[in-house]
C-alpha cells in the first residue's frame, strides 16, 4: 500500500521520516526547554502555507502569539501577511480555562480549512489540569476533532531532563502515532543537538540519530550524518 505522506518542508526532517509525515498522524515532537520545538514546529506550518498551500493553525498555550511571531522574524518567518491572508491562525489559551477549546479549536479549523495543526504544550496543559482523568478526556477530545479534519498535527511535549518517557503525563504518547525527540546534550566542552524519529506508525523511518543545527533560517536536520551523543544521560527513554 501506498502511503500519503505529507512534507514537512523542514530540510533534511522528511528524508529520515521516509519521505514525510503518513497524511493524518499526530507526531509527538519531545524535547526538554529550548532544543528548537517552537522554531520546528513554526517552520512546519509556515512552509505549509508558503509552499504547500496548507491552511495551519497554532495552538499556544505558553508563549503569546505576539512573542512567537517577533521570534520567527529572526528565522525569516513572517506570519503577518500569512495571518491576512486568512490561512494561517494563532489561537491562545490560558491553560486553566480550556472549556471551550475542543468546540474553538474545530471550529478555527474548519473556518480556514487547516491541514496542519500545532499544540504547543501538551506538557502546559497536563501541568494545569491537575486531575488526570481531565487531561485525558481532554486530550482524546482534540485528538478525535484532528483526526475527523484529516489534520496532520505537531504536538509538542516539553520534557524535564531527567524525565524517563517522552511526555510529563506519560498519556500524550498514547494519542501520537509518531515521535520525534530532540537532544540538546554535552561532548566533551560543548553541547550538541541531535535528533531521533522514535516512532512513526504504518512507516519505516531512520533509526539513527542525526545532527541538527538552530541557524537564521531555523531548523536543518542532516540526514546523511550520525550524531554521537549519550542519550541515557538525562533519559528521555520509554
Ligand atoms: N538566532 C538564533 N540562532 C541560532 N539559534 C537560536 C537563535 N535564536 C534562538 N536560538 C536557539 O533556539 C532555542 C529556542 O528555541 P525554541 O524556542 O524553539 O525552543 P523550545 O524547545 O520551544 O523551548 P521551550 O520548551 O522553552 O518553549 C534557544 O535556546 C537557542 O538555543
Ligand atoms: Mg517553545
Amino acid at each position: 500500500m501506498v502511503v500519503d505522506r505529507l512534507k514537512t518542508g523542514i530540510p533534511g526532517l522528511d528524508e529520515i521520516m521516509n519521505g514525510g509525515i503518513p497524511r493524518g498522524q499526530t507526531v509527538l515532537i519531545s524535547g526538554t526547554s529550548g532544543t528548537g520545538k517552537t522554531i520546528l514546529s513554526s517552520q512546519y506550518l509556515y512552509e505549509g502555507v508558503k509552499n504547500f498551500n496548507e491552511p495551519s493553525v497554532y495552538l499556544s498555550f505558553e508563549e503569546r502569539p505576539e512573542s512567537i511571531k517577533k521570534n520567527m522574524l529572526n528565522f525569516g518567518m513572517d506570519f503577518g501577511p500569512l495571518e491576512k491572508s486568512g490561512k494561517f491562525a494563532f489561537v491562545k489559551y490560558d491553560p486553566y480555562h480550556v472549556d471551550d477549546i475542543a468546540t474553538n479549536l474545530e471550529g478555527k479549523i474548519r473556518d480556514i480549512g487547516a491541514k496542519r495543526v500545532v499544540i504547543d504544550s501538551v506538557s502546559a496543559l497536563s501541568f494545569y489540569l491537575r486531575e488526570d482523568d481531565n487531561f485525558r478526556r481532554l486530550l482524546f477530545a482534540i485528538s478525535n476533532i484532528l483526526q475527523n479534519l484529516e489534520c496532520t498535527t505537531f504536538m509538542i511535549s516539553e520534557v524535564q531532563p531527567e524525565t524517563l518517557g517522552l511526555s510529563r503525563s506519560g498519556v500524550a504518547e498514547f494519542v501520537a502515532d509518531a515521535a520525534v525527540v530532540l537532544y540538546y546534550r554535552r561532548v566533551d566542552s560543548t553541547f550538541s543537538r541531535a535528533i531521533q524519529v522514535w516512532k512513526m506508525r504504518g512507516s519505516s523511518h531512520s533509526e539513527r540519530l542525526h545532527p541538527y543545527k538552530i541557524t537564521e533560517k531555523g531548523v536543518t536536520v542532516f540526514p546523511k550524518e550520525e550524531a554521537f551523543i549519550d542519550v541515557k544521560q538525562g533519559s528521555t527513554k520509554l
